[in-house]
């Protein structure tokens, strides 16, 4: 049964009646030792939750009884119905041309991802057949993978560039994703939080990664021009930037140097980093986000360390000093799953006391599901996260990774609303299926 898709934007009233089970991820701001329990996800039990206007106007017993004209309503019997805020993606490749399904067939028979990609497979293989699209189909191709996530419970989409890999392409790639909400069906995609990815690994016209990076920082200019253009006009988030810190691709100098850049133009920015090897991304957060809080006093300084993805091999300590700075720990466990190598450690990351996030970083070659539900069920399942930590990892702490913790992640009276309602009675029904098929209604 496909869920129902409701936009308040315009004048829409929605009352949800009766749920068993209100998630409304409430209580995270006095966290005892940064560790979340059920308490911190302050449950309501048997609740009506009242939605108009784009806005939570109400959650309480029997609201729909005494203040809802429910004429002009929607009424939605939620008796058999989970409500917890709407799901964040908050690190996905949604926008490709076409398919690396050779790669599952390699990796089966042993090849790793890192050999793949030293043989022209990989990122290299995805920007051919990217290159080789139009701008209007690439957008297509976005729309259809945005919708498919929206349709699960996804209502705010992080979406990377990346598969362009020279400062035309990727400008490309950016233009077709705004492009996605300058048409008439925009009020049905997930919100836009787009990330620039030009550094995700060599440009076939640039000898060495320094050139590359060089012409990258030249571009940034026009690049964070684009984005605020999209801000503007209301049909984005702003613009961050990431880079793919690795052995074999960026070295911790080169990011430093993109990274440093993007931060000055005001761009918010994520590391892809110790995925395969202790490379330094989470090393490199910390300084940069020790600079950003020293600079921030002395003079207007927008940009901020938001995140560092995957993490397999960052150190307790390392997780440490993401913690102590508020820099967020995003775990990719489909990554590990499609791709064959480790799973984060939860106990690990718990006791570095660094705030959670998980994601599916859906993409065509290392995590090709296209999933958040199945990202959680094997960060439940393979990295041993408790179930308070998932569902903070795609609410409230995954809004902190896109920066948005003001409007996203939370069911609350007052605040915008976005909300996920999946069959069920109690908050472990998020675990009735793994990839989501319990999903009802999404409201954005
Ligand atoms: O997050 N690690 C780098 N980037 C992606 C993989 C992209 C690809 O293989 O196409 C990731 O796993
Ligand atoms: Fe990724």
């Amino acid at each position: 049964m496909a869920a129902k898709i409701w936009s308040t934007k315009k004048n829409k009233k929605i009352i949800f009646k009766n749920s068993p089970c209100v998630v409304t991820m409430q209580g995270l701001n006095n966290l005892e030792n940064n560790i979340i329990t059920l308490k911190d996800m302050k449950i309501l039990k048997n609740q009506d939750v009242y939605i108009s206007d784009g806005v939570f106007q109400a959650i309480g017993e029997n609201i729909a009884d005494k203040y809802v004209n429910l004429s002009d309503c929607e009424v939605i019997d939620a008796s058999n119905l989970v409500l917890m805020p709407g799901l964040i993606d908050c690190h996905n490749h949604p926008i490709f041309a076409g398919s690396r399904a050779n790669e599952t067939v390699l990796k089966s028979q042993g090849m790793t991802y890192e050999e793949i990609a030293a043989k022209n497979g990989g990122i290299a293989a995805t920007m051919k057949a990217t290159r080789a699209v139009s701008k209007e189909k690439l957008t297509e191709i976005y729309k259809l993978n945005a919708k498919d996530a929206l349709a699960k419970g996804v209502v705010l989409l992080e979406a990377k560039t990346g598969y362009g890999l020279n400062p035309k392409e990727e400008r490309k790639m950016l233009e077709a994703l705004y492009e996605a909400y300058n048409g008439e069906d925009a009020q049905e995609l997930p919100a836009l939080s787009p990330t620039y990815l030009g550094p995700h690994a060599a440009s076939p016209e640039y000898r060495g990664l320094d050139n590359y990076i060089q012409a990258l920082v030249e571009d940034l200019p026009n690049i964070a021009a684009l984005g605020e253009e999209a801000v503007k006009k209301g049909i984005s988030l702003p613009l961050a930037a990431d880079i793919f810190l690795e052995r074999n691709f960026f070295t911790k100098e080169q990011s430093e140097r993109w990274l440093g850049a993007a931060l000055q133009h005001g761009l918010d920015v994520h590391i892809h980093s110790d995925e395969f090897s202790r490379s330094g991304g989470a090393e490199l957060a910390a300084e940069l986000a020790r600079r950003v809080e020293q600079t921030a006093s002395k003079r207007r300084q927008k940009g901020r360390v938001l995140t560092v993805d995957h993490c397999q091999y960052s150190t307790e300590s390392d997780l440490g000093r993401l913690a102590t700075l508020g820099v967020i720990a995003v775990a990719l466990p489909s990554t590990s799953f499609f791709s064959r190598i480790p799973y984060v450690d939860a106990k690990r990351w718990r006791a570095s006391g660094v705030k959670i996030a998980i994601a599916s970083d859906f993409n065509p070659g290392s995590a090709i599901i296209n999933n958040i539900w199945f990202a959680c069920y094997l960060a439940l399942s393979q990295c041993a996260f408790s179930l308070p930590e998932v569902y903070a990892g795609v609410t409230v702490n995954a809004a902190l990774a896109l920066g948005v913790e003001d409007s996203y992640g939370i069911i609350e009276e007052g605040k915008k609303a976005t909300l996920v309602a999946f069959e069920g009675n109690s908050a472990d029904d998020f675990f009735t299926s793994p990839i989501g098929d319990h999903v009802r209604h999404v409201v954005l």
